[in-house]
């Protein structure tokens, strides 16, 4: 059996430039930190280097199949975890209760969309953030920002970047994504135990109708299918949960990227393809602020046989989102891309239109994933300088969205949402009623306002009812 090996380009355009896991490092290079012991750093990538990967090739096919039925509208993506994953986070109670709620959401999509809900979490790897400064003023003070606990502490006496975090950070991954694994291997979303819907909360008699009509329809669905025998087999009975986290740190990535054979050319007798996955997650994007053409995390994500995200803001040129494509889908994968759009309430939808109609008029039509992040462009600060976002922007940002790919013609295939299973306090509005005053109640966020449990289950059941119109509408 031969082997090829395409360091060309991993991804089969011969006449690109030559690719490898380090080719990044000749590039300008955004949001780079700059460690101090080199020695420590080299010391910390090796160690990674020899560790065997988080993720398998054959799990990164399987979400790339899942991920084109998304682009072709055959299926939805569900996306959400913290903003910031915390080492800490890596505990029983806070896995299960994100496993629970990514769960109960896909029903609920389910349920609106009646389509398939493909899930990714952002977890197990989440631990890498950009800064608009490296330094921040704390109690009067010039400190290093928090940059993520892959890179530094969020106590001030831990801010000086250590290389050693560079291996926590892949021991936590590896930790959480295996309780993940376990946990749904042993039945943690078995369907037959009783689900808490808890919508106590929700005083609007009108909205308290709709979800109660929706959870009455997903609890007998349940029984049904449990009555019947169905759910042994069918989709609901087998939950796969994808790891997924900004691809911000390159020297990481770098590490843990291997030249493997994809199992789905691993024919007796036939050549096998030998392709470069990045196995620190299934999935991994590129931030707003690192997203430059000709910089090194354009020039790293180019390489990577996994599937891959794209933040789209304001500040995408409608000429760079091409340009952008082309580059890192050059044989136009179908789902390999996800544009995961976030704008701000107030400005999609002077800017969607835009973007959808450069794709879709262009040979990428058809080709990639549009997803929402209601999140990112509806950060504001209160009065007193607390940072949050307001349930209404993040509802309203994303129906605007939904309604434009309408008038387009095109498919919003997916959400990515910042969300916690626990009942914190960081965003204000939704059912609960939470105003600024409630804020300091439990608010933990290290980095952006995420949704409560609550109020991400709100949100879900507001989309579902969207596309449930829509297929009333089209009766
Ligand atoms: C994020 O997803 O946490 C983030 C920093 O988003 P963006 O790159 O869109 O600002
Ligand atoms: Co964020």
């Amino acid at each position: 059996m031969s082997a090829t090996n395409d360091t060309n380009h991993a991804n089969g355009n011969g006449s690109a430039p030559a690719w490898s896991p380090s080719s990044w490092r000749s590039k300008p290079v955004k949001q780079c930190p700059e460690y101090p012991d080199l020695k420590a750093l080299r010391k910390a990538t090796a160690e990674l280097e020899q560790l065997p990967p988080i993720v398998h090739p054959h799990e990164i096919n399987k979400l790339k199949e899942n991920l084109k039925d998304v682009a072709q509208g055959k299926a939805f993506l569900l996306q959400g975890g913290d903003c910031a994953e915390l080492f800490d986070y890596c505990r029983q109670g806070a896995i299960e209760s994100k496993i629970k709620l990514l769960l109960q959401m896909s029903l609920v999509l389910i349920w609106g969309a009646n389509k398939r809900v493909v899930r990714i979490g952002r977890m197990a790897g989440q631990y890498a953030k950009p800064r608009s400064s490296p330094m921040e003023t704390v109690d009067g003070k010039q400190v290093p920002s928090f940059r993520g606990d892959i890179l530094n502490g969020y106590h001030l006496d831990e801010r000086e970047l250590d290389p050693q975090r560079l291996v926590k950070a892949y021991n936590h991954s590896a930790a959480t994504l295996n309780y993940v694994r376990a946990a749904l291997a042993s039945g943690i979303a078995d369907l037959h135990r009783p689900l808490n819907w808890g919508l106590g909360h929700v005083k609007d008699p009108e909205l308290k109708a709709k979800y109660s009509e929706a959870v009455r329809f997903l609890t007998d669905m349940i029984r049904f299918s449990h009555t019947i025998g169905a759910d042994k087999s069918s989709e609901i009975s087998t939950v796969d949960l994808f790891s997924s986290h900004e691809g911000l740190l390159l020297e990481y990535e770098e590490s843990l990227t291997r030249l493997m054979e994809n199992p789905a050319y691993a024919i007796p007798g036939e050549e096998t393809r030998m392709e470069y996955y990045d196995t620190s997650a299934h999935f991994i994007w590129i931030g707003d602020r690192t997203r430059q053409i000709d910089h090194a995390h354009v020039e790293f994500f180019r390489g990577i046989a996994n599937p891959i995200g794209i933040k789209v803001g304001p500040t995408t040129p409608v000429s760079d989102l091409l340009e952008l494509l082309r580059t890192l889908n050059p044989s136009r994968e179908v789902g390999k891309i996800t544009l995961i759009t976030r704008y701000g309430a107030d400005k999609v939808r002077e800017l969607l239109p835009n973007h959808i109609r450069a794709v879709e008029g262009s040979e990428y039509k058809g080709c990639v994933i549009w997803q929402c992040d209601p999140m990112h462009g509806n950060t504001r600060s209160t009065g007193s300088g607390v940072k949050t976002r307001r349930f209404n922007d993040i509802f309203s940002e994303l129906q605007e969205t939904l309604q434009v790919h309408q008038e387009e013609g095109s498919y919003l295939g997916g959400v990515h949402l910042e969300l916690t299973g626990d009942a914190v306090t960081e965003c204000v509005g939704g059912s609960e009623g939470l105003d600024e005053d409630d804020l300091s109640t439990n608010y933990t966020s290290f980095c952006d306002p995420r949704l409560n449990e609550k109020q991400a289950l709100e949100l879900t059941f507001l989309v579902a009812d969207h596309f449930r119109s829509a297929r009333a509408d089209l009766k």
